[in-house]
């Protein structure tokens, strides 16, 4: 069994009258002039935005804001919030909204003691000694980003996106009201379900069978998100499903379903190149690449293939043939994400077929100039990223 430490240090406040509390936090870690990160408009839309410039002025907490954080957050954003926090001597930060935002606060946060270029943190050429501390007010439960020591930025320039992780980055505390996630589209609350069922299982797909409580926490995960999907998007308003999807989300990338275990995140890197080049839904993204890595790497452990078509999918288990078994979870995991509006593959993602130069170029950065490998299950090399990409063209 893989030795492991657990860290999950973030204060989670949950629950209708969560937000009442956010002066109360900030000034428990420390907080005395915020910056208010945010997207676009949902926040605005939904008067939130505003609840939290009230609560924090009536608790004579001054603050400065910066919105306009988009999906697949960028570079350039984040050096804005680099010199305005610098300029206004902002000492805490406040993402209000999805993965996008927090990740976005996350940069911001390293950059403004940072001497340097930020973005030398993520290509990995610096190493950040502290940073700004940040917190959450949650809008979309998918990216798992409140709970986790993970940031991805992508640099227009090149259209590059990297991700970069480190302890300190994850969040003091985070405020998650299942109400506010009513709001959200069916496609957005779809590709958020998808992506924290692949958090749980780039963890679960490992050669490590010997971490039982774990894989039985990882199915009971993937088992409830795969139900609760169906209930918020016939019932947007339906507040139970929508609580076990935001609890989820965190629990699915806090650490909890990986402990013991070595993890693999193959898809995930895979999948960043598509967002990085097409700038499409990170969710999506995965689904589109998941059941071609699935295929290709199967026979590396496939009992845990059976294993998850028979507890997790519910596929008949044919003891005469295991692969058999296999693949029918790996087809049984596409119906389901057919069922929710996700693709399966990249043509579906993004409405045309991919070009080789495309692939090409995908492979290239997934292997940074052919330098990298990635996964774990199976040690993906640069012809295994083309390989995978072609797998999933359509
Ligand atoms: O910008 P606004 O108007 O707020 O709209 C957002 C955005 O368009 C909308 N939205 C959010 N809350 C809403 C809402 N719409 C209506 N009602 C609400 N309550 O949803 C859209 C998507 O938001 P985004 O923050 O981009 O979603 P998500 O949380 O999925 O974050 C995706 C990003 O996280 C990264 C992804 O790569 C991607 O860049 N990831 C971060 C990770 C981490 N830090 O640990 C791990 C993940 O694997 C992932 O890579
Ligand atoms: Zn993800």
């Amino acid at each position: 069994m893989k030795d492991f430490n657990y860290y999950a240090p973030t204060e989670v406040v949950f629950g209708e009258e969560s937000e009442e509390q956010v002066a109360r936090l900030v000034k428990k870690y420390g907080g005395t002039k915020v910056l208010v990160h945010y997207g676009g408009n949902s926040a605005v839309r939904s008067g939130l935005l505003e609840k939290v410039y009230k609560l924090l002025d009536q608790g004579n907490i001054a603050h400065v804001s910066l919105g306009g954080v988009v999906p697949n957050p960028r570079l350039s954003l984040a050096k804005e919030g680099i010199e305005l926090c610098r300029k206004e001597g902002v000492d805490f930060i406040l993402a209000v909204g999805g993965g996008s935002v927090i990740d976005s606060a996350k940069c911001i946060a390293y950059g403004v003691d940072f001497k340097g270029d930020v973005w030398d943190i993520y290509l990995g050429k610096a190493e950040p000694t502290c940073m700004l501390p940040i917190a959450a007010v949650l809008t979309i439960p998918a990216a798992g980003s409140e709970m986790s020591e993970a940031s991805v930025i992508t640099n227009e320039d090149g259209d590059v996106k990297l991700g970069y992780s480190n302890n300190m980055a994850r969040p003091k505390f985070a405020i998650m009201n299942p109400r506010r996630t009513f709001t959200l589209p069916p496609y957005q609350t779809a590709a958020g379900v998808t992506d924290m069922i692949m958090h749980t299982m780039e963890r679960y797909f490992t050669k490590d069978d010997d971490m039982d409580l774990t894989t039985d926490l990882a199915e009971a995960v993937m088992r409830r998100m795969k139900t609760a999907v169906f209930d918020v998007l016939k019932n947007p308003e339906d507040y139970r499903q929508r609580a076990q999807i935001m609890w989820g989300g965190s629990i699915a990338h806090n650490g909890l379903t990986g402990c013991g275990v070595h993890d693999d995140w193959a898809t995930h890197q895979l999948e960043h190149e598509l967002s990085g080049m097409f700038d499409v839904t990170h969710g999506a993204g995965l689904a589109a690449i998941w059941p071609s890595w699935a295929r290709y790497v199967m026979h590396e452990n496939l009992s845990r293939f059976v294993r998850f078509a028979v507890n997790v999918m519910d596929v008949p288990n044919d003891f005469s043939n295991p692969e058999g078994t296999a693949l029918k979870g790996i087809e049984a995991m596409e119906r389901f994400y057919h069922a929710i509006g996700m693709p399966i593959n990249i043509k579906e993602l993004i409405g045309r077929d991919v070009t080789d130069a495309e692939i090409k170029e995908m492979t290239r950065k997934c292997s940074r100039d052919f330098t990298r490998t990635c996964g774990c299950l199976k040690v993906l090399k640069a012809e295994d990223m083309e390989a995978i990409y072609r797998m999933a063209r359509h």
